[in-house]
């Protein structure tokens, strides 16, 4: 290990490091994540280091926001290695509480998201999904009380929920969102890619080659969004993916854009073999497929 950075386990050892970075003058910045870090998590940590003095990195498989059949269970676990990445990476607290400190008693009070925002795009095959991650990221804001936490766009229905809670239960936290961090063959980092096989590669690629063709389309001139849709569906479908959704939402509130503008998003999801992909890229303007894209 290249340093070291401190282990929390305990709510109360977590406040008290917060209390004495309070009392030291310095500003926190928070990374919350599941494990099995990648580059993603890590570029999400040297966003969070460009915004305060320290960061807090904290490992926690929620099991709220898995639903009956998902890969709860199976979903990868290594504390040791991402202790090491985490440090390495300049990571000053990692924070990764039991089960027993974070659900004490059966969860009955949630933080419930806005349901047309909520309930669709990855909340229709996943009903309970989006209040299970509200209900730990206050729970985690509450205990970490971070001035500032960021999160990847790679997960961009999320990172609009979140954002839009921080603001209407007016948390004291600055929402900071981070690129995409892409795989050299265009496919979106994701903990979920370890399932992936060699056979399913090609269809892996597809989700990013969907995008690419949507942004080339808006560039030249389709502003349908149906159309825009369709044509990243058709690119997925041809390569075997199970398409779940492919649409082009609005970028603040998700709404479907008819009428599709500049500030748009496209939000694909799909099925390759048994493994769930998501992704997304706005319809302008520059992201993280144009260095893959000519
Ligand atoms: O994006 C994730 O890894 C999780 O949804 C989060 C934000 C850590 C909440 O469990």
């Amino acid at each position: 290990m290249s340093s070291r950075c401190a282990v929390v386990r305990g709510i109360g050892e977590m406040r008290e490091a917060r209390e004495r970075a309070r009392r030291a003058g310095r500003t926190v910045s928070f990374v919350p994540t599941m494990g099995a870090l990648h580059e993603g998590h890590l570029s999400l940590v040297d966003v969070a280091r460009r915004h305060a003095d320290e960061v807090v990195l904290s490992i926690y498989v929620n099991p709220a926001q898995f639903g009956a059949g998902e890969d709860l269970d199976e979903y990868p676990r290594d504390l040791e290695r991402d202790l090491e990445l985490a440090a390495a990476r300049g990571v000053d607290v990692v924070f990764t509480p039991s089960d027993a400190e974070i659900y004490p008693e059966p969860q009955t009070t949630w933080v419930e998201p806005p349901e047309e925002m909520a309930r669709r795009l990855c909340g229709l095959s996943r009903p309970t999904h989006f209040r299970g991650v509200l209900t730990v990221v206050l729970k985690l804001f509450e205990i970490v009380q971070p001035d500032v936490a960021v999160f990847g766009r790679k997960d961009y229905q999320q990172a609009v929920l979140i954002r839009r809670m921080a603001r209407e239960l007016q948390l004291p936290v600055r929402i900071e969102t981070a690129p995409i961090v892409r795989e050299s063959d265009g496919v979106a980092m994701s903990s979920r890619n370890e399932y992936l096989t060699a056979e399913d590669r090609p269809a892996a690629r597809a989700l990013s080659g969907a995008l690419m063709v949507v942004r080339a389309a808006f560039r030249a001139g389709e502003r349908s969004g149906r159309v825009l849709g369709e044509k990243a569906r058709s690119v997925m479908q041809e390569a075997g993916v199970r398409v779940e959704y492919a649409e082009i939402v609005d970028a603040d509130d998700l709404s479907p854009a008819l009428e599709a503008g500049p500030s748009g998003i496209c939000v694909i999801a799909g099925h390759v073999g048994s493994t769930r992909l998501i992704d997304n890229a706005p319809l302008a303007g520059s992201c993280s497929l144009d260095d893959s894209e000519e």
